[in-house]
């Protein structure tokens, strides 16, 4: 989803775009030539394993992509003496604290998928390369399966939708996440964490809420606790990023309109 969106942003550069099966970011050796051969002066990484739940049972995996590549990705960055921006999540703070997390907050996941995103954070600033890294959170857009469009499927099948009103996060338009980062390169942004979601933040159930008024569908939304509506994984329940670093981006109320008008 955000590497499609990235794409659509960062026209004026001069792109080599990477996927499955030709960039496996767990194949060190393959990556390591390509990498040497395209001398990149930037490297953006938004390969991941996304599947929070599926990462509980594919820890391996999950911490292979996530945590692990990392290590390697940032050592070929420094190796080329090129600037790495790669994108982390809210699920590596626990959500305990209502108020959210600035960017220097001690990190502390609840899930395995938090794990290994958190691992891959250890081995980015261990390596010694320039690197931006990007916390963001709750992404959607037009790329890629996520809860603004689970919601209007769900609309058309089911007269009732339940979902949960206890966990609270920043929704976040991938298009503008995109720009906010090729920005970010343009202003040359000193080196480090950063938090860049759209600004405000809500519950799921906000979330859902918003979009059926915007869409004006009929199935009735309903709020339920993440005790009713049990997941494999744990989620955070106050995962929200606060930003003290950046300008901040339109709210998430504005950007929804934006991807639902479209
Ligand atoms: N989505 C969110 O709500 C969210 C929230 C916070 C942070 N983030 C972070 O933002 C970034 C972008 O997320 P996204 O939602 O755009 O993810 P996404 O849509 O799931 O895209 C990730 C891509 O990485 C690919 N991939 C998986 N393993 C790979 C490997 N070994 N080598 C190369 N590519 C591989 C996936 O391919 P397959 O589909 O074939 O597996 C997929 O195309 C990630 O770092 C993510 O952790 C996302």
């Amino acid at each position: 989803m955000l590497g499609h969106a990235l794409a659509d942003v960062f026209v004026e550069e001069d792109l080599v775009l990477g996927d499955l099966p030709d960039y496996d970011i767990t194949n060190y050796d393959d990556l390591n030539l390509k990498i040497d051969q395209i001398k990149p002066e930037v490297i953006i990484n938004a390969a991941a394993y996304t599947n929070v739940d599926g990462c509980e049972t594919d820890k391996e995996l999950c911490l292979s992509v996530n945590g692990l590549a990392m290590g390697n990705l940032a050592a070929a960055a420094k190796k080329q003496q090129a600037v790495l921006i790669h994108y982390s999540t809210d699920y590596v703070f626990d959500g305990d604290n209502k108020d959210g997390y600035a960017e220097d907050e001690p990190i502390n996941p609840v899930n395995a998928y938090g794990v290994s995103k958190a691992k891959g954070e250890e081995l980015i600033r261990q390596s010694g390369c320039n690197f931006y890294l990007i916390r963001t959170a709750w992404l959607y857009g037009k790329y890629g399966k996520n809860f603004v469009d689970t919601i209007i499927d769900l609309s058309v099948k089911q007269e009732e939708i339940k979902v949960v009103n206890d966990q609270f996060g920043n929704p976040t338009y991938a298009p503008d996440l995109a720009k906010a980062t090729r920005q970010l390169m343009i202003d040359k942004k000193p080196f480090g964490v950063y938090h860049q979601t759209n600004a405000n933040n809500c519950s799921w159930y906000d979330f859902a809420l918003r979009i059926k008024e915007i869409k004006g569908f009929e199935a009735v939304i309903t709020p339920v606790s993440s005790a009713e509506f049990p997941r494999p994984a744990k989620r955070p329940n106050y995962s929200i990023l606060i930003n003290t670093k950046l300008t901040p981006l339109r709210s998430w109320q504005e950007a929804l309109v934006e991807y639902l008008k479209k």
